[in-house]
C-alpha cells in the first residue's frame, strides 16, 4: 500500500535503559550528515501533556485512567503539531517512544494493550520502521542504576519484564528487533543498516 506521505517515520521502542535516546541522537545526527532532513522528537513531549506527563513521576503518580487519558493528548498533539507536518513535508521522523510505549505501559497498569493500539491509531499513523532495542533485564536495570536488593528493584524488574513481553507482542512487517546488549557504536551501525535499506526501498 502507497504511504500517504511522503517522509518517513522511524520509533525506538524498548524498556528503560535501553539505549533508546543515545541512539534516537546518534542516529539524527547520521542522516543529516547525509543531507537528509530530520525531525527528531520524543514522548511524553515537552508540551504541556508532556511536562504534566513527567512532572508527575516526581509529584506522584496519577490515577490509571487519567495517566492514559494525558498520554492520548500528548499524542494526539504531538501528531498534529509536529509528526505528520514533518512527514507530509517529506521529513524523516525519528521518535523516542510512541504508541506502543503506552501499549507497554498502560497495558501493565490494566488496560488491553490491542485497545489502546487500535485508539491510538485512529489518530497516530504507525511506523515505517519500529526499532524495539532488546536487552536483559539485569542490564538493563544496571545501566538505569537499580541495584540487586533495593526496596524497588522486585517491582521494577517485574514490571519491566511484562512491558518488554508487549512490546515482543507487536510483530508487525515495520519491526526490526535490535540487539541493545552491544557497544553503542556497534548498535548504531545496525540501526543505520537498518534505516539504510527502509530509505532505499521508499526512493
Ligand atoms: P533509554 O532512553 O532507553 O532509557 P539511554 O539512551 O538514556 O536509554 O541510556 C541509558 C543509560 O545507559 C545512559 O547512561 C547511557 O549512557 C547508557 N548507555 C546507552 N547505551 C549503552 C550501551 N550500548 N552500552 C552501555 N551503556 C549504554
Ligand atoms: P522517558 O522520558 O523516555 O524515560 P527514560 O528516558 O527513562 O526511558 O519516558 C518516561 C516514562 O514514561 C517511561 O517510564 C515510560 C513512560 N511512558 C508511558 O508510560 N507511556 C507512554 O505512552 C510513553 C510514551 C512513556
Amino acid at each position: 500500500m502507497p504511504r500517504p506521505y511522503p517522509g518517513s517515520l522511524i520509533v525506538l521502542e524498548g524498556i528503560d535503559g535501553t539505549g533508546k535516546s543515545t541512539q534516537a541522537k546518534l542516529l539524527a545526527a547520521a542522516l543529516r550528515e547525509q543531507g537528509h532532513r530530520v525531525a527528531l522528537s520524543r514522548e511524553p513531549t515537552d508540551g504541556p501533556f508532556g511536562r504534566r506527563l513527567r512532572e508527575s513521576a516526581t509529584t506522584g503518580r496519577l490515577s490509571p485512567e487519567e495517566e492514559l487519558q494525558l498520554f492520548h493528548q500528548d499524542r494526539r498533539e504531538h501528531v498534529e503539531t509536529l509528526i505528520e507536518p514533518a512527514l507530509q513535508g517529506g521529513e524523516i521522523v525519528i521518535l523516542d517512544r510512541y504508541y506502543f510505549s503506552s501499549m507497554a505501559y498502560q497495558g501493565i497498569r490494566g488496560f488491553d494493550p490491542q485497545e489502546i493500539r487500535r485508539v491510538s491509531e485512529e489518530f497516530a499513523p504507525p511506523p515505517d520502521l519500529l526499532l524495539l532495542l532488546d536487552l536483559s533485564l539485569d542490564t538493563a536495570l544496571a545501566r538505569i542504576g537499580v541495584r540487586n536488593g533495593e526496596a524497588n528493584e522486585f517491582e521494577q524488574r517485574e514490571s519491566l519484564q511484562l512491558c518488554s513481553e508487549i512490546f515482543h507482542s507487536v510483530q508487525d512487517d515495520f519491526v526490526t528487533i535490535i540487539d541493545a546488549d552491544q557497544s553503542i557504536d556497534e548498535i548504531h551501525a545496525a540501526i543505520l543498516g537498518t534505516v539504510t535499506s527502509l530509505l532505499r526501498k521508499a526512493d
